[in-house]
């Protein structure tokens, strides 16, 4: 039996809270590692739609534990709010299956103001962020100067330290012709939620090793995709944290050894939201046909996702550099009814041909893809439970990824419904 890491191999929303709920009927506990509210991680259960932002999807199933690890940047309001809104829905969060760590990384509300002011002086540019103030909370935390949730409960102390990152920060903010913040002002607000988030708080490392020691199976939940890691994706097209599972043990306060599974969560297709290289990007009604059967729009920021065609260069560079196992194929569904489907099988870069993708940010824009072309398939596969009724074309294009790609299909999501799921192989028990 072996705990699970779950994460993007493409550029993010590639379905893993759909994946993720799946999976965590299984689990006892849900970790989130990295990122913050810039995930945006949709589960449909009964018809009922639920997008989550930094709350772990294990968070809708009664019973399971969820904890926000040491390594998600979290703006306290925003956390707040999204557990309001789930309480709405009728899902209960109390501190017996929400677990905060103390050492994670607060966002305050200098971020979101830099991340927004420095996009536009970026101009055409832009990252394109969600303008949540990620980036720059990271920042902070790399430079020592982050508020962490512990420090909520040292009010003179957390003065100290609003004071300090704002003497850099203010200098920044005057720079760029915005409003300076006040050390009370900030201060004030954080204090004003300080006991509504230090009720979730707790040591999540102890948790987490407590669960292991009692045999009970983590689930690990990455946010963002392989290609927006700060390493290995289009940097700087890329958002600040690690987005691989190696990062899970980091970001949760355990051993990597007790990563046992790397599930990739794959969209049959390439999605892309915000600026950056886009090799199989399409430009053409094809694209477009792609983006409104997929209902691609950001769960978090509503941005038209930009879509193209599967790029097996990408997922197999996200397979070796990631250590992923075993890939979950989502969105079949949209592939059907294309008379025929590309799949991008290698690069030409100034004319010779390439099997990865290369670091310079100049030669991924020059990149070219080399497609293979197959049949597409006219039967539905919208909705299919059993291998059986995936259309045989379909079963094929599977197949050919397979290939390509250097790992096995273990899970076939075929709509956005938690049960229109076909598993071949279970990640906990392999
Ligand atoms: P995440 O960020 O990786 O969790 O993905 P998002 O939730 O941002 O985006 C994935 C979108 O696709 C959501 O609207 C899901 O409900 C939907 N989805 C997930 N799996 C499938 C699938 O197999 N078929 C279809 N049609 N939609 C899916
Ligand atoms: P989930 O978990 C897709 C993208 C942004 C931008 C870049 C940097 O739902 O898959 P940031 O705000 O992180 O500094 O933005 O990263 N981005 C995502 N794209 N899915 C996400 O999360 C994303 N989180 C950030 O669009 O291009
Ligand atoms: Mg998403």
């Amino acid at each position: 039996m072996s705990n699970v890491a779950v994460i993007g191999s493409q550029w993010g929303d590639e379905g893993k809270g759909k994946i993720v709920d799946v999976l965590s009927k299984e689990a006892d506990m849900v970790v989130r590692f990295q990122g913050g509210h810039n995930a945006g991680h949709t589960l449909v259960i009964d018809g009922v739609t639920y997008k989550l932002h930094l709350l772990p999807s294990g968070i809708v199933r009664p019973g399971k534990m969820s904890v926000i690890g040491n390594g998600v940047v979290v703006d306290p309001k925003a956390l707040l709010t999204e557990i309001e809104t789930v309480k709405a829905q009728g899902i209960d969060v109390t501190s017996d299956n929400l677990l905060l760590a103390e050492n994670a990384t607060l966002i305050l509300p200098v971020h979101p103001a830099l991340d927004v002011a420095m996009e536009e002086a970026r101009g055409a540019k832009k990252i394109g962020t969600t303008g949540r103030g990620i980036g720059l909370a990271y920042e902070d935390k790399v430079a020592r100067r982050a508020i962490r949730v512990c420090d909520l409960a040292h009010p003179e102390y957390l003065k100290e330290r609003i004071e300090n990152m704002l003497n850099h920060h203010n200098v920044l903010l005057k720079g760029m012709g915005a409003e300076e913040m006040s050390v009370t002002a900030v201060y004030d607000e954080l204090m004003s939620v300080a006991d509504k988030i230090l009720a979730y708080s707790g040591v999540a490392w102890r948790a987490i090793d407590d669960a292991d020691k009692a045999g009970k199976k983590i689930l690990f939940e990455g946010a963002q995709g392989h290609f927006l890691d700060v390493d290995h994706g289009t940097y700087p097209f890329v958002t600040s944290s690690n987005t691989v599972a190696a990062q899970a043990a980091a970001g949760a306060g355990v051993g990597s050894k007790k990563i046992g599974y790397v599930l990739g969560i794959t969209k049959a297709y390439t999605t892309r939201v915000g600026s950056g290289p886009f090799p199989t990007e399409l430009h053409d009604a094809v694209g477009e046909e792609i983006g409104k059967k997929g209902h691609e729009f950001g769960t978090s920021t509503g941005r038209k996702r930009r879509c193209g065609w599967f790029d097996a260069v990408l997922v197999r560079q996200a397979i070796k550099t990631g250590g992923i196992d075993g890939i979950a194929l989502t969105k079949m569904d949209v592939l059907d009814g294309f008379d025929e489907i590309k799949v991008c099988v290698a690069y030409e870069l100034n004319g010779t041909r390439i099997d990865y993708l290369p670091a310079s940010t100049v030669d991924q824009a020059n990149i070219k893809p080399v497609y293979e072309t197959i049949k597409g398939w006219s039967d539905t596969s919208q909705g299919a439970r059993s291998w059986a009724e995936i259309p045989a074309e379909a079963v094929k294009y599977v197949r050919y990824i397979e290939e390509l790609i250097e790992a096995p299909v273990a899970l076939l999501s075929t709509s956005p419904d938690r049960d229109d799921t076909i598993l071949m192989q279970d990640p906990f028990r392999s």
